[in-house]
């Protein structure tokens, strides 16, 4: 792994006006230079099409805003306009030369895709793609399906290698989401019975309270099974089933995710949709079909998994936010079950279900909880991005999404998409501040009623 404290880095924040930048990257950089984990020669430049705007109002909630603001520059620029590109390189090596020698370029794509999609072309055209130590990071959505997955994949190829691309799943840098791999692999008490044998099903949950927040334009082209489904789900899915790669064998574990998606099979009678009352009027589009939940089944043809069902269900205004993977063990002959929950958010943790005898003369049984908290052991957990920019950092793709994850990803998502278009039923309207489990009892029955 590179050494990060030596490198002078340039950290290029295409778009650092957006929201994402606002909320979670420079804060994650601020309380990365709190810790002191950041390259000693460190510089961020800002790119953004915005003539007039101050580095003081993109700090206003930053820790350590004033480390931030001596080492950040803004750079107003057409995006699509080549001679931007080539003023925007010799600015960079300016700043290389006050740094001292060539730095590794670190460039952030905070931007829609549609945006991406003409920056990378010109990174490359312009040769800065080419510049020694240069690696690319680029937020999701990857394309809107399979074949624009490919298209895009393509694209970012004619102009960066596949190892300077870092593409960001924030889930798989979340600390309880990194410790699926540490509990698996450090527990052979679970690892042992992590198997069909042993396990009746998996239901892996990410519930949110809010709506869609304003992002209107995103969602009606997006949409619960893109958005969350075909990114932070299925890495949710592929880490809790896969097959683990030997213990110095980590740098395998993108092809070992990909290696279990590419088992997935969607199981077409239960696929489930759902859109929130009120959304429509809120986008401004009486029409709309867009769903903000969607539950799936999943098998796996992986003969470790044979025959288990696999559901991925998420939701904006539902009742409550929570993401958890959830094991539901065999009974056997024993009328009860013991479920194993990794709590990802909010309160991180794991929970082991099982069975004791209430104390007293009666012989009553009760479910008990073995509980974990991370609160009780560990204090606050580092924010996903800081791991995101770590790691790219240190140049160790792990915790990213390879291009072959991303495809299989648009495989089961294009699958669940053409058995949505055949299944009766469509799209259940549910009140917000519903359950799942309500959401699916109303489909089943208007299903009934139809
Ligand atoms: C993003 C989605 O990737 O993840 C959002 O685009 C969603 O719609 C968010 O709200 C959820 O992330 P977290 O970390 O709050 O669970």
């Amino acid at each position: 792994m590179e050494n990060t404290a030596r490198t002078p880095t340039i950290l290029i924040i295409v778009g650092i006006t957006g929201n994402l930048s606002r909320r979670k990257l420079l804060p994650a950089i601020g309380e990365m230079a709190a810790a002191g984990v950041l390259p000693e020669q460190f510089r961020i430049v800002g790119v953004t099409r915005q003539q007039t705007v101050a580095s003081s109002a993109l700090l206003e909630n930053v820790k350590n805003a004033e480390y931030l603001r001596t080492r950040m520059t803004l750079s107003p620029m057409s995006l699509t306009d080549a001679a931007g590109y080539a003023r925007l390189g010799a600015y960079l090596r300016e700043n290389e030369r006050e740094l001292g020698g060539a730095a590794q370029r670190l460039w952030y794509l905070s931007v829609p895709p549609k945006t991406a999609w003409p920056i990378i072309e010109h990174l490359g055209l312009s040769g800065l793609a080419k510049a020694p130590n240069t690696k690319l990071l680029l937020e999701k959505p990857f394309g809107v399906d399979s074949e624009s997955a490919r298209e895009l994949v393509m694209h970012v190829e004619r102009s960066f290698a596949p190892e300077q691309v870092y593409r960001i799943d924030h889930y798989l840098a979340k600390e309880t989401v990194q410790n699926i791999l540490v509990f698996r692999r450090d527990n052979p008490l679970f690892e042992h019975s992590w198997n069909k044998d042993a396990i009746e099903r998996v239901d892996i949950l990410a519930s949110e309270t809010i709506g869609i927040e304003g992002r209107i334009a995103f969602y009606e082209q997006t949409g619960a099974l893109r958005d969350l489904v075909q990114s932070h789900l299925l890495q949710l899915a592929a880490l809790t089933l896969m097959t683990l790669p030997e213990e110095d064998q980590l740098q395998r574990v993108p092809h070992a995710r990909a290696a279990l998606l590419r088992t997935l099979q969607v199981d077409p009678d239960h696929v489930h949709r759902g859109q929130y009352a009120g959304y429509r009027d809120e986008v401004g589009n009486p029409a709309s079909m867009v769903e903000t939940f969607a539950s799936v089944t999943l098998f796996s043809t992986d003969p470790r998994w044979r025959g288990v069902p696999l559901t991925l269900t998420t939701g904006k205004a539902l009742a409550e936010k929570k993401t958890e993977i959830v094991i539901t063990y065999r009974r056997g002959s024993a009328p009860k079950t013991n479920r194993l929950t990794l709590r990802i958010q909010p309160n991180e943790g794991i929970e082991l279900c099982f069975f004791a005898k209430r104390p007293g003369y009666d012989r009553t049984i009760e479910r008990v909880p073995l509980a974990f908290a991370y609160a009780d052991y560990f204090g606050a957990l580092p924010d996903a991005y800081e791991h995101v920019f770590l790691d790219a950092l240190r140049g160790d793709h792990t915790l990213f999404a390879s291009s072959e994850e991303v495809l299989e990803s648009w495989r089961i998502v294009d699958a669940v998409r053409s058995a949505w278009e055949t299944r009766p039923g469509g799209l259940t309207l549910y009140p917000q501040g519903a359950t799942p489990e309500r959401i699916l009892e109303k489909e089943a029955s208007d299903i009934l009623g139809q």
